[in-house]
């Protein structure tokens, strides 16, 4: 297939451009390098250094060739920013998808998939299913459900089939790829500079949760798991014309406990500050991955932190300014 990749010269983006790539299909990543990286992006990808809220940049690139699918990754990620700038997140989260939603039904683009969060969802005590009660407790979720939301009129009024994947926290390197994001919070990497020396401490927001040691708990799902949801999702668009799954591990870890089994794993101190909750945290996050699993046949293959940490901390060692030189 021919694919349009948004947002492929990041983290997942990227990694999943290059599955793509190995699996026989042509791929096209469009990316602003708003976040991303250009060392990211696979060879043998075409690159469109282009943002999405050009319109023009986007019906030509869309119209130029004939798109099988898109691989809608593109997007403002850091959910605490999203509390601070709400404009920020609608603007390129919701309003650009809307457009980029526009251009592809009039270029003819018939499947998508969409890069969707468990920042939908209200925090549980059990664990999530697609039908648990929505209920953002952040901007940057709220704009992914008005997304999901958006599609599904996209697919009754035009017929565009898409898949929105509600991933838990992505995690985890390949080999030649890692998590980096400039700043970076997402508490694994962060984490991970710490021991590298680059940042004094971990900041832990928030030690009053209902949860066992008082910290958050998430889900960490691994990068090859979102990149095989991502293949299984593509085939079954041919058949199935809107799906929403879970991605996750169904395994919960706390703030403490991630920071613990990294102190284990990199030998290092790791400093941690104790700070007030954070304005869009929920406090736990947990997903039940039996729908994708049942339906589509995926299973989550690296569930344990352990494992999780070492080959994320080797790629760090290795790359210790992520993709830049
Ligand atoms: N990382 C996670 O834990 C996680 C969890 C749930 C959902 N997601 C979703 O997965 C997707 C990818 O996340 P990631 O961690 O790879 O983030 P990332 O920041 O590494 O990648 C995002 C990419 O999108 C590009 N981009 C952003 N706005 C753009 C625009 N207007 N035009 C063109 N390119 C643009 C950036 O340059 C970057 O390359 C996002 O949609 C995110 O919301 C991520």
């Amino acid at each position: 297939m021919n694919i349009f990749v948004t947002g492929g010269a990041g983290y997942i983006g990227s990694a999943t451009a290059e599955a793509l790539i190995k699996a026989g299909h042509s791929v096209t990543v469009f990316d602003s390098l708003v976040t991303g990286h250009r060392a990211a992006i696979p060879s043998g990808a075409k690159f469109i250094h282009a943002s999405l809220d050009d319109s023009h940049a986007l019906a030509e690139t869309l119209t130029s060739a004939k798109y099988d699918a898109i691989m809608h990754f593109a997007a403002f990620i850091e959910a605490g920013d999203s509390m601070k700038d709400p404009g920020k997140f609608f603007r390129n989260n919701l309003i650009n998808s809307l457009q980029l939603m526009e251009i592809a039904v009039q270029a003819g683009v018939k499947k998508l998939v969409l890069s969707s969060t468990a920042a939908v969802y209200q925090s549980s005590e059990e664990p999530l299913t697609e039908e648990s009660p929505l209920g953002p407790a952040n901007v940057y979720g709220h704009t992914k459900l008005m997304t999901e939301q958006a599609l599904d009129w996209y697919r009754s009024i035009h017929g565009l089939h898409f898949a929105a994947l509600r991933y838990f926290n992505a995690c985890g390197a390949l080999p030649g790829r890692g998590e980096a994001h400039q700043p970076e919070s997402h508490l694994i990497p962060r984490v991970l500079q710490i021991a590298l020396g680059q940042a004094e401490s971990a900041t832990i927001f928030g030690t009053d949760y209902p949860t066992p040691d008082g910290t958050c708990i998430r889900d960490y799902i691994h990068i090859a798991d979102l990149i095989s949801a991502h293949l299984l999702a593509l085939d079954a668009l041919d058949k199935r014309d809107t799906m929403t799954y879970n991605v996750g591990s169904g395994n919960g870890f706390s703030v403490r406990e991630v920071i613990e089994t990294a102190r284990k794993v990199t030998g290092h101190a790791i400093p941690a500050v104790e700070s007030p909750r954070r304005p869009g945290d929920s406090a736990r996050l947990i997903a039940s991955p039996k729908k994708i699993i049942s339906e589509l046949g995926w299973k989550p293959t690296q569930t344990n932190m352990q494992e999780i940490l070492s080959s994320a901390w080797e790629w760090h060692k290795s790359n210790p300014n992520g993709y830049e030189k």
